[in-house]
């Protein structure tokens, strides 16, 4: 109290001190009143921002002063100084990173090619011929589809790749996927292709439009959009060169509104065994437990790779999906349908449960695009929904159930088949209430616990599935292929001593429902599954404990027992 002198400063000076104190110790305590037993993070930043508010507070009338005279308050000011707020600190993004990244979800778009020779003139001749368009320019619909409207249709372009194959008669080529609102298009059109080293385009007529759909099937009608693979020939000049985009055009100096980057996905390596999935549609609906325990059987068979395709779905879903992913054992495009059709969460599912032929001609998309970003990178493509797997009976892989059908379907016909099929059989849901769980078996795997099948297999060639090979199949259809290159489309039958196609479903397919009377009624024991039981428990339960499917204190002691290993 000695330095309270008698001048009118000095007490002033004493009475803001004093009242910074108070204030100050009137601060602790309220910090220390929001602070309740579980002291934590949580109460610390209630702490923080009250000390903000206060001192940023200008209707606070002492702030100036004690900011300017003394001590304590400093030290609040310092506090406030040292805070951090948790936010993302990763560097920005450069303009190659974003390029990048919007080429992972954009993977049509030629953007790589755009970005390196956007400033150079790129067009025929002269400025008023086939100019190289801006991506700002395209026209896109429902994100991943570029358009072209004709005077008679209108195209949604999804994709181009290369296609050098030896068993393709019409020479180095451009595929593009896409649909057309009409059926037997007539219309000519033209390709325009853009070279790396090239500033000008080459142009070739488009050679044919391939229908991907048998008219017998349905909605062979004009107005609705049609899956179809469409071809051009590259010019003999330029046979040596792997176009790096491609633009359709009604005639041939069109400036474009579409522009596709030409896949070629050519690995010094071909792998074994992808398999590919139509566009998830399962918003509501949680299998993310079954679909690990799908996916970690299929590492087991030796699937080297799973390519999904992603409408919508639950984001326990997406979870699993993106942890494959980051293990490279999962690819995930997403997908929206095109023209008019719903992409709203919800409505699209009602709509493709609705319309069933507009759903099956819709799925082509994914299974081509799969079929062509893939042609030269495996050896075998099988496309299969997440309820069904292809289970060799006496072997432990695809591999070697591929070295016992080969010689087999050599014997049958001396050349290679377009596809390997397997046989249909049902292994319903509703077959474990009669016969209860197995014990020694966690409930959450499905398939290790669903052993009870139809005594009977579906006819032979009704809903197989196939190991397609990709230097034959023109197009896919889910169950065969609809055309190959090289000749018909031969495809031998595995026998079903070899292999099955376990079908993990509810019920039997609409068209089957006569029958599935009769397949619930015979009914026999199937554990082939079980030689994988070990392996699949372990690694499906692995899985779903480093998800946190068990909770979190699961997850903490399987991370402490695993960096004790
Ligand atoms: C561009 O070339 C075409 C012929 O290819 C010609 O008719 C036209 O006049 C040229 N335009 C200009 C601006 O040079
Ligand atoms: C439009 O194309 C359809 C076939 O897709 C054809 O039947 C029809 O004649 C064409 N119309 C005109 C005016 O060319
Ligand atoms: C099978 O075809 C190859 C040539 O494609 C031929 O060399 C071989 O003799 C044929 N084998 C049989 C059993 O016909
Ligand atoms: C099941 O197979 C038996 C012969 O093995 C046949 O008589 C019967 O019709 C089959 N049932 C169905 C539903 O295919
Ligand atoms: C799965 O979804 C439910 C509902 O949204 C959520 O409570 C649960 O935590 C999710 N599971 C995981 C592993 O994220």
């Amino acid at each position: 109290m000695a330095v309270c002198g008698s001048r009118f400063l000095h007490r002033m000076l004493c009475l803001v001190i004093l009242w910074g104190l108070i204030v100050l110790a009137v601060f602790h305590l309220r910090g220390h009143e929001v602070e309740g037993p579980d002291v934590g993070s949580t109460s610390n930043s209630v702490n923080s921002r009250l000390l903000l508010q206060k001192v940023g507070d200008p209707r606070t009338p002492h702030t100036e002063a004690t900011a300017s005279t003394s001590q304590s308050p400093l030290s609040a000011a310092h506090l406030l100084l040292e805070l951090e707020p948790s936010i993302d600190k990763s560097p920005s993004f450069s303009e190659a990173m974003i390029v990048e990244e919007v080429q992972k979800k954009l993977p049509s778009l030629p953007i790589v090619y755009w970005n390196r020779h956007k400033d150079r003139p790129m067009f025929y001749k002269n400025e008023s011929c086939a100019k190289f368009p801006s991506i700002f320019d395209l026209e896109f619909n429902n994100i991943y589809w570029q358009n072209l409207h004709t005077t008679n249709g209108t195209f949604q372009l999804f994709g181009a790749y290369y296609d050098v194959r030896k068993t393709s008669k019409i020479g180095p080529a451009v595929r593009i996927l896409g649909m057309i609102n009409r059926i037997e298009p007539t219309i000519k059109t033209y390709c325009q292709f853009w070279f790396e080293s090239q500033k000008e385009p080459v142009f070739m007529k488009v050679m044919e439009y391939k229908y991907i759909w048998y008219r017998k099937w349905g909605n062979y009608k004009q107005g609705i959009y049609q899956p179809y693979l469409i071809a051009c020939q590259i010019p003999q000049q330029y046979q040596k060169f792997v176009p790096a985009s491609v633009s359709i055009v009604e005639k041939p100096c069109d400036t474009a509104t579409n522009n596709l980057r030409v896949v070629y996905n050519k690995p010094e390596k071909k792998k074994k065994f992808a398999v590919c999935v139509k566009g998830l549609d399962f918003l509501h609906e949680d299998l993310s437990v079954r679909l690990v325990e799908w996916i970690e059987l299929l590492g087991i068979l030796g699937a080297d790779k799973v390519f999904f395709y992603e409408l919508q779905v639950h984001s326990n879903i997406s979870k699993v999906l993106q942890y494959y992913q980051k293990l490279d054992r999962v690819d995930v495009t997403p997908l929206t349908l095109p023209g008019g059709q719903p992409n709203v969460p919800g409505f699209q599912h009602m709509y493709l449960v609705k319309k069933w032929n507009n759903k099956r001609q819709n799925e082509l998309i994914p299974y081509n695009d799969c079929l062509y970003k893939n042609l030269y990178a495996f050896e075998y493509i099988a496309l299969l929904d997440i309820d069904e797997v292809i289970m060799p009976v006496n072997t432990m892989s695809w591999q070697e159930l591929m070295d016992i059908v080969l010689p087999k379907a050599r014997a049958a016909k001396n050349d290679t088949q377009a596809s390997y099929n397997v046989r249909n059989v049902y292994f319903l849901d509703d077959l474990i209430e009669v016969h209860g769980f197995f014990k020694d078996i966690p409930r959450y795997m499905h398939m290790l616990q669903h052993v009870y099948r139809s005594k009977n297999f579906t006819k032979p060639n009704q809903y197989v599935k196939c190991f397609h090979n990709p230097e034959r199949a023109l197009t896919l259809h889910n169950h065969f292929p609809l055309a190959c290159l090289g000749g018909a489309c031969s495809s031998y039958s595995i026998e079903t001593t070899d292999a099955q196609l376990q079908h993990y479903r509810a019920d039997c397919v609409r068209t089957l429902k006569k029958s599935c009377v009769e397949f619930r009624q015979n009914t026999v024991v199937d554990t082939t599954i079980w030689k994988f039981k070990e392996k699949l428990i372990m690694r499906t339960t692995d899985t779903l404990k480093k998800l946190g499917f068990f909770g979190s204190r699961d997850v903490r002691a399987h991370i402490k027992s695993d960096t004790v290993k």
